[in-house]
């Protein structure tokens, strides 16, 4: 056992304690990381503030990226030394989703998504005798992690992991929907709700895919900027102009895909309107999860379809390394999407700036 620095959460609505904790050794499958940087997400956000549940306490964070320190027993794809980004799926490879080459929707997650435990339940992080939940399986606001082996997929030792942290959930979410769920064509038009770090990444796999017209709704006019940097070809500012009714000037019948990024409820209902007939709406933003949504039949006739998007449905082992490369040829822009790297004490201030809609990803470096 060892003592570690982690920001922990110990009541919904209040700011995170960073504080002394202690981590155990990795058990079967799993591995013990020295987490470099992490990135914050809204994800984070929505546990923060009671939207998403966790039990307490809890160390958040779930784009993380780090060096292995140590491997527990039956680990053979990894080695300390070896430079690594965690992922949001343990991809068990035995389940009947990874069966499908779906490991996005691997039923181990419940543990590590919705109980933010490693595989067998428990946790391997202690404060005061008290055990102390990870989100995600992960918990990268903390100088060590112990992680299910299989959420952590090994990259080059040249690449900056204070950067390609981004990949381990906002960047792989965002181009994963636009490259995976949605497989844009070439030449397509393409519509993005909300412009943080996913919706910004959408919007650059829209690119990559080589689409035509990519629309960016936003209304903090420093991302509508850095949408246009990244890929966007139009704009929309939703607090002055009706969005959906714009997108019908640009486009005539609406886009043939459309992709909310927020998480929330009118925004996904919207998408509905913004698309053409056999047009595809893809929600990628979470909103509270027993909410609703609401879409008038009419569309189904024109074909029209809405679909989900978990994790850009990603297999981790074929698209990290494909997205570490195209980072690599300046196709994939992750500086641009760092607005702030800040030390751990002040992961608090830069949620509270998340909050208030400014900056598209702070990154925490250790
Ligand atoms: N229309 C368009 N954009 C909006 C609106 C609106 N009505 N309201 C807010 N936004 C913008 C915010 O200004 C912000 O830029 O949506 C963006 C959301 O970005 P972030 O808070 O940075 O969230 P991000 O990390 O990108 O995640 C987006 O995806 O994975 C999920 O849980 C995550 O639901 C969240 C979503
Ligand atoms: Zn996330
Ligand atoms: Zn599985």
């Amino acid at each position: 056992m060892e003592h570690i620095q982690a920001a922990v959460l110990h009541q919904f609505n209040e700011p995170m304690r960073t504080e002394e904790i202690s981590i155990d050794e990795p058990h079967d499958g799993e591995a013990l990381i020295r987490v470099v940087a992490s990135g914050l997400c809204h994800s984070d956000y929505s546990v923060l503030h009671g939207i998403l549940r966790s039990e307490l306490p809890a160390v958040l964070g779930h784009e993380g990226a780090g060096i292995v320190e140590k491997v527990g027993p039956g680990v053979t794809h990894l080695k300390p030394g070896d430079h690594v980004i965690a992922v949001l799926t343990p991809s068990c490879g035995h389940c009947p989703m990874c069966q499908e080459e779906s490991p996005s929707l691997c039923f181990e997650t419940f543990k590590t998504m919705v109980g933010n435990t490693m595989l067998d339940g428990t946790n391997r992080l202690q404060l005061d005798g008290r055990s102390v939940r990870q989100l995600c399986g992960i918990g990268s606001f903390a100088q060590k992690a112990v992680v299910p082996a299989g959420a952590l997929i090994k990259v080059d030792k040249d690449v900056p992991l204070d950067k390609v942290c981004l990949i381990g959930c906002g960047v792989t979410t965002g181009v994963g929907a636009a490259l995976n769920t949605a497989q844009v064509k070439p030449g397509s038009s393409c519509v993005v709700i909300g412009c943080g770090g996913v919706g910004l990444s959408i919007i650059q796999g829209c690119r990559i895919a080589g689409a035509e017209t990519i629309i960016a709704v936003e209304p903090n006019v420093a991302k509508r900027d850095l949408a246009m940097e990244l890929g966007a070809t139009h704009t929309i500012d939703p607090k002055a102009e009706d969005a959906r009714k714009k997108v019908r000037e640009i486009t005539m019948l609406g886009t043939h895909y459309a992709f909310e990024a927020i998480g929330r409820i009118d925004t996904v209902e919207q998408m509905w309107g913004m698309i053409r007939p056999n047009g595809l709406a893809v929600v990628v933003g979470v909103p509270n999860p027993r909410d609703e949504v609401k879409l008038r039949v009419s569309g189904f006739l024109a074909q029209r379809s809405m679909k989900g998007s978990a994790y850009g449905s990603a297999v981790p082992t074929r698209d990290i390394p494909r997205f570490v490369d195209l980072y690599r040829k300046g196709e994939l822009k992750l500086d641009a999407l760092i607005t702030a790297r800040i030390g751990l004490e002040q992961v608090n201030e830069a949620f509270e700036a998340m909050g208030r809609g400014e900056g598209a990803r702070s990154v925490i470096v250790f």
